[in-house]
């Protein structure tokens, strides 16, 4: 037995990492690494007990990766957005819980539709599809993503959202840069969601996101918006007029994305709003105009 509680390894734990500054959340973070090693809910950890050693060598190492700056998702397996729980790893980009906000908008431009159709862009895990598939039972929902590592996270995910009695939904190998993805749906969709790729390639991003994900998940060209001009363009010809376009993007784009819906002509009522967290610029929201 080790001496000392699993309280104490937590607050332990808490202070590697806030040494290393790697991670947002310590306290949350080293609670759920806990969790993850006593296979238990947050909720029902045994803090007044004092773990066995070899637990406790598990969860040492596992709070030195994370303070190393490893995604906390490619530790534990999985992570949630908007209440869907999916598997993540490396080779796939883990969804960011601010994501949540662009879900959220995303089902309310829907709320009112019986059976609306809906396009993720840049799908990765499939995280957002899912959330919607989940919340939004009548939807019919397509997910994009030209990455074969992260496509493989989201065939399982579909499948195991499917067989929880979700609506399947349709996984699509493609590049949304190209004209011909998903043409068959053009003028005929109800809502498009996308988080693309957003980082200017020379930005300085903490490790979790530069080095340890997948760099064409983080990185959209050397403004940071490449992929993003293709999601506006993509978005402009699958949604019918009335659609709506929910589009995350960094912090320094909130003023030029919607700026790029303006530009555009094709979108009306364009909106920037912030993430729930810290109040910065997160996506924007845009109507099709009808042509
Ligand atoms: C920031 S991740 C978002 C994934 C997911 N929506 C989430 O929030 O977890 C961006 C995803 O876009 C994919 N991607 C980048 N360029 C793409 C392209 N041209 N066509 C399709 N997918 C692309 C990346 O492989 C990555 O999975």
């Amino acid at each position: 037995m080790v001496a000392g509680t699993l309280k104490a390894h937590i607050e332990d734990a808490v202070e590697v990492m806030q040494r290393t500054g790697a991670v947002m959340v310590p306290r949350g973070e080293a609670e759920v690494l806990a969790a993850h090693v006593f296979g238990v809910p947050v909720a029902e950890l045994a803090l007044d007990g004092e773990p066995d050693e070899e637990s406790l060598a598990r969860y040492r190492a596992l709070v030195h990766r994370r303070s190393e700056g490893v995604p906390l998702g490619y530790l534990t397996g999985s992570a949630s957005l908007s209440g869907v729980e999916v598997e993540v790893g490396p080779g796939v980009f883990v969804p960011l819980i601010v994501s949540e906000a662009v879900v959220a908008a995303g089902l309310g431009a829907i709320a009112e539709l019986p059976a609306p159709l809906v396009v993720d862009l840049c799908a990765g895990s499939g995280a957002f599809a899912l959330a919607v598939a989940h919340h939004a039972p009548g939807a019919t929902v397509h997910a994009v993503e030209h990455d074969p590592d992260a496509l493989a996270y989201a065939r399982r995910n579909r499948a195991r959202r499917a067989a929880l009695g979700d609506r399947p939904v349709e996984l699509h190998q493609g590049d949304v840069t190209l004209p011909a993805t998903l043409a068959e749906l053009n003028g005929t969709v109800d809502l498009v969601l996308s988080s693309p790729p957003y980082q200017p390639q020379e930005a300085a991003v903490p490790d979790e996101f530069g080095v340890h994900q997948p760099r064409e998940a983080v990185f959209g060209g050397p403004d940071g918006l490449h992929v993003t001009r293709h999601v506006v363009e993509a978005a402009a010809r699958l949604l019918r007029p009335g659609g709506t376009l929910v589009l995350e993007h960094g912090h320094q784009h909130g003023e030029t994305v919607p700026a790029l819906l303006r530009a555009d002509g094709r979108f009306t009522d364009v909106s920037e709003h912030p993430d729930a967290y810290m109040g910065y610029p997160l996506y924007a929201l845009a109507r099709r105009a009808a042509p």
